[in-house]
This record gives structure tokens, C-alpha cells and sequence, in this order.
């Protein structure tokens, strides 16, 4: 028998708890009814475990992840109760970065036309993969505060970009364009007013398209790109850009997606040695776009279909070819039968949704 992947299951806050449920219920299905192999664990993290002992992402923890794990599905992390969210920093980035996963990959996908938001537009025609950097830029906190809580005070933070950083994650969103038969690649910054930074991003793109002569490069400002995924996002075919740009268009991505209940993402590291120092079992952290909604926690009224789809990315990323598609058409089932969460406009509980899904998974 084959060793069996384990996941690290990390429901985290708020709905995350909700929708990883499903998750979780959802790959026991699969291993039982298919065979997969596949071992649970579930990680004790997040806003109750810092306001119990502390701790945030303490070492044992990372070390069992990298070393001891193939891939985690994460909920959410983010809590009213802990303001500062320095322990929710802690766990998010403590993965995405302390693996090195650079590349945030974000379908914007719109499965049914029912979903789709724009006049006049259907599913169709929204069908983009954002390739969102994520190990560096302004989320690094590199910065800091001079005469804090005084009028003058100064608030600095750092955007920080580097050639390698940005090379990788624009070679991904190429090599993904290529691999998948997409013709389209538009690297997205504010190069026109942060010249240094995204002059590099602009410098790179450049270098790096000549070496995909069948794939389309183009160019787009942020600002502009935000209009045009509202006015024509079919526009768009594969994005890559910046750790800011990406977390904020894949929120816009997911309003055309039906919401941010329909929106999933993958944490990855192509395995490369010229791209990355870091070596660990863990292949990648799969969660939902969406935060842990604090507005209906605890409810059960949170969508778990985004956590469906993300449970399909990690599948497909772990090697389970084929079971990727069949959960996409599971919910794209769900959404044409009805069976929906409030946000979609239906009136079923996150636990039904799942247990519809689970039962024809
Ligand atoms: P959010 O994504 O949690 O919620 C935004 C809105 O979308 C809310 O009205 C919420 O009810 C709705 N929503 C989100 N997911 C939904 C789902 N699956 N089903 C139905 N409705 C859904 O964003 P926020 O309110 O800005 O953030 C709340 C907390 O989550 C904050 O602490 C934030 O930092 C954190 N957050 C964490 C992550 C993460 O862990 N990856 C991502 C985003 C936000
Ligand atoms: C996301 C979230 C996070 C991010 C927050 C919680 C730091 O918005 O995963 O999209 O900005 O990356
Ligand atoms: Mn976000």
C-alpha cells in the first residue's frame, strides 16, 4: 500500500471552523469511498489557542507542518477578540512565507451564469487565474513608527520587491498560461507612480515574455484592471501581479465569481532549486479566498463551496488527477439545484450544502 498524504487540517476562526468541517468530512468521503490515501490531523491554531496559552504558530507546530505534512487546508484566521491580529500575521504568513509558497494561485472563475453579477455578461466570460506574489511586497512589515501617538507622527511601511521574488512568480503565471493552453498573460502593477519598485516588475516581465513567444504579454495598471474586470472581464486570462494587488483584485475577482463564498485559492511553490532554498514535505496551504466573516459565525449560514473548490486545488497539486473536476461539477450541481447558502440567494445551512456535496461526492 501506498504511504498515505497526510494534511494538516487548520479550521483556524469564525466560519474557517464552518467550512473546513466540510473539508474535512469531505476527504474522509473520498478516502473511504475512493480510496484515497489519506491521514488527517487537525492543528490546534488560532484565536482560541492564543487567548488559552499565547501561542501563535509556535515551532513545534511549523516543524510538524513542513516536516511531517504534504499539504494543510486552512480556514481562516481572524478574530474580534484579538484586535492587534499579530498571532493571525503569525499563522498565515508563518506559512506562506516560511515555505516559501510564492505563488497565491486564484482562480476568478465564474461557474454559472446564474452567479454572474454584470448585465449583459454570462459565466463565460469570466474565467481568469490570478497568479498573486506572496512572499514579498508590502506584506513583508519591514517599517516601522517614529514619535508614535504624537501628532507628528511618521508610519512607515516598506514595499519590497526583489529580482528573484518577482522573476519566480511571473515565470509561474507564464509556465501555468503554457501548461494549461491559455493565451493570454497581463502583468498588473502602478508603475506610472511607484517607479523603482515597478520599474523592476515591468524590466522583468519584459525579459521573461520573450521566452514565451506563444503566449501574449500584456500590460495593464491596477487601477485599470479593476475597471475593466467590471466592464469586460473576459479581458483577462491569466493575471500575475504583486502581494497588495492580488489580495485586493481577487476580492473584486470574487464578486464576479458569485461572491467570496465561491472563491478558492492554492498556496504554492513550484519545486525549483533556482527559485527556492527551501526544502519541506509540505507541497502547498489550500484555503478559501474569503476571511472568517465574524458576521455570521457560529450560524451555520457560511458557503462552503469556496472550501469545496480549494479542497479540489489541493487534490489536483497533491496528484489526485480527475478529482478536481468532479468536485467543480458537484458545485456547479449544487448551484443549479438550488442548493445554496444566503449569499447565493438560497436558503440552506453550510451543513446541508456539505452533506449535498459529500453525498455524490
Ligand atoms: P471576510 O471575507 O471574512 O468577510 C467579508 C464579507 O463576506 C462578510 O460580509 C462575510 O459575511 C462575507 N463572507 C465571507 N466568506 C463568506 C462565505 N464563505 N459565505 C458567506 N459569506 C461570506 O472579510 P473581513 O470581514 O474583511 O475579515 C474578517 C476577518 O477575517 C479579519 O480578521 C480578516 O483579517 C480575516 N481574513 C482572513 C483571511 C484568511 O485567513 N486567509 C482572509 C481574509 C480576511
Ligand atoms: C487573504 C487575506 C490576508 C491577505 C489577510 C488576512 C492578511 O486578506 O488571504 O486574502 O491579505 O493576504
Ligand atoms: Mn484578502
Amino acid at each position: 500500500m501506498t504511504n498515505p498524504l497526510r494534511i494538516a487540517l487548520l479550521p483556524g476562526d469564525g466560519i474557517g471552523k464552518e467550512v473546513v468541517a466540510v473539508g474535512k468530512a469531505l476527504l474522509e468521503t473520498l478516502r473511504s469511498r475512493r480510496g484515497l490515501p489519506l491521514e488527517l490531523t487537525t492543528l490546534d491554531l488560532g484565536a482560541d489557542r492564543f487567548l488559552r496559552d499565547g501561542a501563535t504558530f509556535p515551532e513545534a507546530d511549523q516543524r510538524f507542518v513542513r516536516d511531517e505534512c504534504d499539504a494543510v487546508l486552512l480556514g481562516a484566521i481572524g478574530d474580534p477578540r484579538v484586535p492587534s491580529l499579530d498571532y493571525a500575521r503569525d499563522i498565515l504568513f508563518g506559512l506562506r512565507f516560511g515555505l516559501d509558497l510564492y505563488c497565491n494561485v486564484r482562480p476568478v472563475v465564474c461557474l454559472a451564469d446564474s452567479l454572474m453579477p454584470l448585465a449583459g455578461k454570462r459565466a463565460e466570460h469570466c474565467n481568469m487565474v490570478v497568479f498573486r506574489e506572496n512572499t514579498e511586497g508590502i506584506y513583508v512589515n519591514v517599517g516601522g513608527n517614529f514619535k508614535k501617538g504624537t501628532p507628528d507622527e511618521v508610519a512607515i511601511n516598506e514595499d519590497v520587491n526583489t529580482r528573484k521574488g518577482v522573476e519566480r512568480v511571473i515565470r509561474a503565471a507564464f509556465g501555468f498560461a503554457k501548461q494549461h493552453g491559455r493565451k493570454r498573460v497581463h502583468m498588473s502593477d502602478k508603475s506610472n507612480a511607484m517607479s523603482y519598485a515597478h520599474g523592476l516588475w515591468q524590466r522583468t516581465f519584459k525579459e521573461i515574455a520573450v521566452e514565451f513567444p506563444e503566449i501574449e504579454a500584456k500590460h495593464v495598471y491596477v487601477d485599470a484592471l479593476c475597471l475593466q474586470m467590471v466592464r469586460a472581464p473576459e479581458s483577462y486570462d491569466v493575471i500575475v501581479t504583486n502581494n497588495l494587488f492580488g489580495d485586493i483584485v481577487t476580492d473584486l475577482g470574487a464578486a464576479l465569481q458569485g461572491g467570496l463564498g465561491m472563491a478558492s485559492s492554492a498556496n504554492v511553490r513550484p519545486d525549483d532549486a533556482r527559485w527556492t532554498n527551501v526544502r519541506s514535505r509540505c507541497r502547498g496551504m489550500f484555503e478559501p479566498v474569503h476571511g472568517s466573516a465574524p458576521d455570521i459565525a457560529g450560524k451555520d449560514l457560511a458557503n462552503p463551496l469556496a472550501t469545496v473548490l480549494t479542497v479540489g486545488m489541493m487534490l489536483t497539486h497533491l496528484g489526485f488527477e480527475g478529482e478536481e473536476a468532479k468536485l467543480t461539477q458537484l458545485v456547479k450541481d449544487a448551484v443549479a439545484a438550488g442548493m445554496t447558502t444566503r449569499d447565493l440567494g438560497g436558503d440552506k445551512k453550510t451543513s446541508e450544502v456539505g452533506r449535498w456535496i459529500i453525498e455524490r461526492a
